[in-house]
């Protein structure tokens, strides 16, 4: 079998998606869909799909529309996000709301669940279509149900450890595990197979969020392409808030609860003030020790995938790849 390795598939889609044109009227309404599909993201959602289908079959330019169905849904979300977290900076551009308005943002957001859907059913095998959109459309509800845990926990202090990573199960695995499955049953495989790749996709994904809860705070600002300390300033129930408000002691635990009870505060101070709290209670290796054995459990559920080992290398890489991501 002809395997393509994530660097090559992920050219083939970055000129597929490219090529897609939206210049329809109104314009006010592609114009934000153009420019965020435009410029970039790691596109990982349609790569891991087409790594998926690639253990069972050669010819993966047959589903790049189904790729690009999953890279539009992830878009979408991202516009929605931006709006409810109040995010100005994303791929190191202002996101659509701060560029255009907030109506954009959800107006241009629906358009593209709309289209994503459109994409996903577009050429899409009749003897997969069914079951194909069925795992689509529970990882898009599950999104927003992830998305909702998240607002609601910005204003709750009891979130524990388990609520945190179901939350994020939800908001973020499920696409990503269903990119996986999505392939692997485009390609044929046995449904063992699919929700072991499914499985192995939950687990990576709930590492690749947790590394993203860090850049937030750690990451370069340039090479992330968004604002650090978002999270912080809106109380975002991360692992490393919920463990930094578990294992703080004196001044650090007293400094940390006022932070989060404070409504009106300068953001670099909080910013400043947290991390460093963060930093004294050890939180940045607590939360690596987390990803990294999150990362073992998902590799270990790549293992039992029924196809011959050097065929899962390139899948394996890539996982290797999204987790040392530091954008
Ligand atoms: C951002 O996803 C949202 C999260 C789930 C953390 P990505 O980090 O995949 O964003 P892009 O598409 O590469 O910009
Ligand atoms: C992302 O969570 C989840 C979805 C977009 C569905 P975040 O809010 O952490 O994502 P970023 O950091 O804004 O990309
Ligand atoms: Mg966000
Ligand atoms: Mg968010
Ligand atoms: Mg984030």
């Amino acid at each position: 079998m002809k395997q393509q390795t994530s660097e090559q598939l992920l050219k083939q889609i970055h000129n597929y998606i490219e090529k897609l044109s939206y210049s329809r009227e109104p314009v006010q309404l592609y114009d934000p869909i153009e420019y965020v599909l435009g410029f970039g993201g790691k596109r990982l959602r349609p790569v891991l799909m087409l790594l998926a289908y690639n253990l069972y079959k050669e010819d993966v330019e047959t589903i790049f529309s189904q790729a690009a169905g999953l890279e539009t849904y992830h878009n979408f979300t991202l516009l929605h996000d931006d709006l409810m977290d109040n995010a100005d900076m994303r791929r190191g551009k202002p996101t659509v709301h701060k560029k255009w308005n907030p109506n954009a943002a959800i107006l241009s957001g629906d358009a593209m669940l709309i289209l994503s859907y459109q994409f996903m059913m577009n050429d899409c095998p009749a003897d997969c279509v069914a079951s194909v959109m069925k795992v689509f459309g529970q990882a898009a509800l599950e999104v927003c149900e992830g998305q909702q845990w998240d607002i609601d926990f910005e204003s709750r202090e009891n979130v524990s450890v388990d609520e945190y990573l179901e939350m994020i199960r939800l908001k973020t695995s499920v696409l990503l595990a269903a990119s996986l499955k999505i392939g692997a049953i485009l390609g044929g495989a046995s449904d063992d197979d699919a929700q072991k790749l499914y499985d192995f996709g939950v687990k990576i994904g709930l590492a690749f969020q947790l590394q993203d809860d860090y850049l937030d705070v750690y990451g370069d600002p340039v090479v992330f392409g968004k604002n650090i300390g978002g999270d912080i300033c809106s109380n975002k129930k991360t692992y490393m808030l919920i463990t930094a408000l578990s294992e703080a002691s004196g001044s650090d635990k007293d400094e940390l609860q006022k932070w989060i009870s404070l409504s009106e505060f300068d953001d670099k101070e909080k910013i400043a003030s947290v991390t460093g709290i963060y930093n004294n209670v050890g939180v940045p290796e607590l939360c690596m020790n987390k990803i990294d054995s999150l990362y073992a459990e998902g590799l270990r559920l790549l293992d039992e995938v029924s196809v011959s080992d050097d065929l899962k290398e390139n899948l394996r890489h890539f996982a290797g790849v999204m987790m040392k991501r530091k954008l």
